[in-house]
């Protein structure tokens, strides 16, 4: 290891299962499933190699206007795994929190996260944060609303527990898998500091392999917040 220890919380934007499709001449829905079985193998990597917290992208508010036909099998695949998923996350004992605007999903998704959260509640050995329907700019929004309405000049440690990510430390490593180098509305405020780390590996194939290249690269950053 060089500079930085253990990254404490790694978050990833998880982009490319389209395009993993297209390569194979397979419906986008065959890259949507293969994301879906890496992003638990992922996980699971994440949190045996000692990180406490993670954060998964899997769906923003603006990709809530893809096409209809996209976005049910996207559900759909939701149902079919996140019970399962859910079970074991509550076996390993590891606490399922879900970001993003539940107003905005289907009111069966919405029970079974609500289910997923009782059942993992009290997990102590990381949290997983599942963002669904997210976006930085809204959560940045809610938590100016709520200023508002508490009348309150807040410090920073006061606006971050007002977001949705309250109680939840920065991320110290936000990965990109999928080639894009833009965070496309993630956690704004909350990444102000965290080290970058853009790949071209498309997500269904981003291994544990690449994912322990990504903490060694974050293990050399020099990171200064701002010092000399
Ligand atoms: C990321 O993969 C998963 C979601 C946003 C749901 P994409 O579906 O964006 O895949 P590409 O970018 O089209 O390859
Ligand atoms: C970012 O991927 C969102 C998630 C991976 C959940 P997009 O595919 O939506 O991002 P853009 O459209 O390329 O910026
Ligand atoms: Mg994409």
């Amino acid at each position: 290891m060089g500079e930085n220890e253990l990254p404490r919380h790694i978050a990833v934007i998880m982009d490319g299962n389209g395009r993993w499709a297209k390569k194979r001449l397979l419906p986008r829905a065959a890259g949507h499933r293969a994301g879906m079985n890496r992003m638990i193998g992922l996980a699971e990597h994440i949190f045996d190699r000692g990180v406490k917290y993670c954060t998964l992208f899997a769906l923003s508010t603006e990709n809530l206007s893809r096409p209809r036909e996209e976005l049910n099998g996207l559900y759909a695949l939701f149902r079919e795994y996140f019970p399962n998923n859910a079970r074991t996350l509550a076996q390993k004992s590891i606490c399922l929190r879900v970001i993003g605007d539940r107003t905005l999903l289907p009111a069966d998704i919405v029970a079974l996260i609500e289910d997923g959260e009782r059942t993992t509640a009290g997990g102590e050995r990381g949290t997983l944060q599942l963002a669904i329907g997210y976006g930085g700019r809204q959560d940045i929004l809610n938590a100016v609303n709520e200023a508002v309405r508490l009348g309150k000049t807040l410090t920073q440690e006061e606006f971050s527990a007002l977001l949705s990510t309250s109680g939840i430390p920065d991320p110290d490593l936000l990965i990109r898998t999928g080639k894009e180098l833009r965070i496309s509305n993630f956690l704004l405020w909350q990444a102000a500091y965290a080290e970058l780390y853009f790949t071209d590996v498309l997500f269904p194939d981003f291994s544990d392999r690449e994912l322990d290249k990504a903490i060694e690269a974050y293990s050399r950053r020099e990171r200064r917040f701002g010092k000399v």
